[in-house]
């Protein structure tokens, strides 16, 4: 798919990977809709991104990913100002700092503390983990099922891409994030659950022409490691720009090829597959689309 003329609704847009992503499509000629909670950083992106142009290329929606309802104002709005969508990325999240699920009050909760923040309506407070997936995992699954559902109305194909992670990849116990590994891994499986939809071999077919990836950073220079930057320092963690992940976001949007993967993104590796499952277990048409033959 050329980048160019492409309508692409980004979540996460007003910051960090989201926000090279938005400034690197425009630069290729793409128009966005730019989604993200923080209206300052999103308002100012776009006003920049617009100025001096003919025709408007940004748009921004303030948007909470885990509201239904704003999550499909994005799609409308897409509609509305360019006339259709072709590409959604599922990106926005948030990042599990020293441990919403060990490291505050309500971790362990009492019957009472319970049945008091239901009252209080205050369930997110005092399990912000449950925040955490609603957005890293919840928000992806909504924004994924809402955009099948235009590109199938729109007859076009179209691409989804996520923004999983290294640690829904590798789960590395030392990194103590339990919460986002479970998120991200979803977000993994989630992804590749989709292997075989642009070929039509999937839901009758109405889905043909729609590819669904996702990309799995490592260590990115964002604004979500500034609680931990000195723990990077000290431990001389090799970090990368936005610069390589938004590569490999490109590459997936203009390689038709790439269906159903995983490509991690690392400052040691730059951008490498993740290898699919072994097949064990796979329904024929799914061994078809991951490419393996019945000897495999
Ligand atoms: N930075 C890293 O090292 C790293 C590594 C792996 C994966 N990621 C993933 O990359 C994605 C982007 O993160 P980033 O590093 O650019 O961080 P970031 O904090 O710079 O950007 C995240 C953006 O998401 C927005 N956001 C958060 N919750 C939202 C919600 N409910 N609704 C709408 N917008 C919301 C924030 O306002 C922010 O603008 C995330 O999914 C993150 O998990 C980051």
């Amino acid at each position: 798919m050329h980048v160019e003329n492409k309508v692409v609704i980004i979540t996460g847009g007003a910051s960090g990977i989201g926000k090279a992503l938005v400034e690197r499509l425009v630069k290729h000629g793409a128009k966005v809709v730019i989604a993200d909670m923080n209206a300052q950083a999103g308002e100012e992106l776009t006003m920049e991104l617009n100025e001096g142009k003919e025709h408007k290329v940004a748009h921004f929606v303030q948007c909470d990913v885990t509201k239904s309802l704003q999550l499909v104002s994005l799609f409308t709005a897409a509609e509305e100002h360019f006339g259709g969508l072709d590409i959604l990325v599922n990106n926005a999240g948030l990042w599990e700092v020293s441990g919403p699920f060990f490291g505050i009050p309500g971790s362990v909760v009492d019957a009472d503390t319970i049945a008091a923040a239901h009252e209080e309506n205050t369930l997110r407070r005092v399990f912000p983990w449950k925040r955490l997936i609603e957005v890293d995992l919840v928000a992806v699954l909504e924004g994924t099922r809402i955009a099948l559902d235009v590109f199938r109305k729109q007859g076009r194909g179209g691409l989804i891409i996520n923004t999983a992670s290294l640690q829904g990849v590798n789960a590395d116990p030392m990194v103590m994030t339990p919460a986002y590994v479970a998120a991200k891994f979803g977000v993994v499986g989630f992804t590749r659950n989709f292997k075989g939809l642009e070929q039509g071999l999937l839901y009758e077919g109405k889905y043909k022409g729609v590819r669904v990836n996702a990309i799995a950073p490592g260590t990115t220079d964002t604004a979500m490691l500034n609680p931990v930057r000195q723990i990077i320092k000290d431990t001389r963690l090799q970090m990368q720009t936005a610069e390589p992940v938004v590569d490999a976001f490109m590459m997936i949007i203009e390689d038709d090829s790439i269906s159903g993967e995983i490509f991690k993104v690392t400052p040691e590796e730059g951008c490498v597959l993740v290898p699919a499952v072994d097949g064990a277990g796979l329904t024929g048409d799914a061994r078809k689309a991951q490419g393996l033959s019945r000897e495999d």
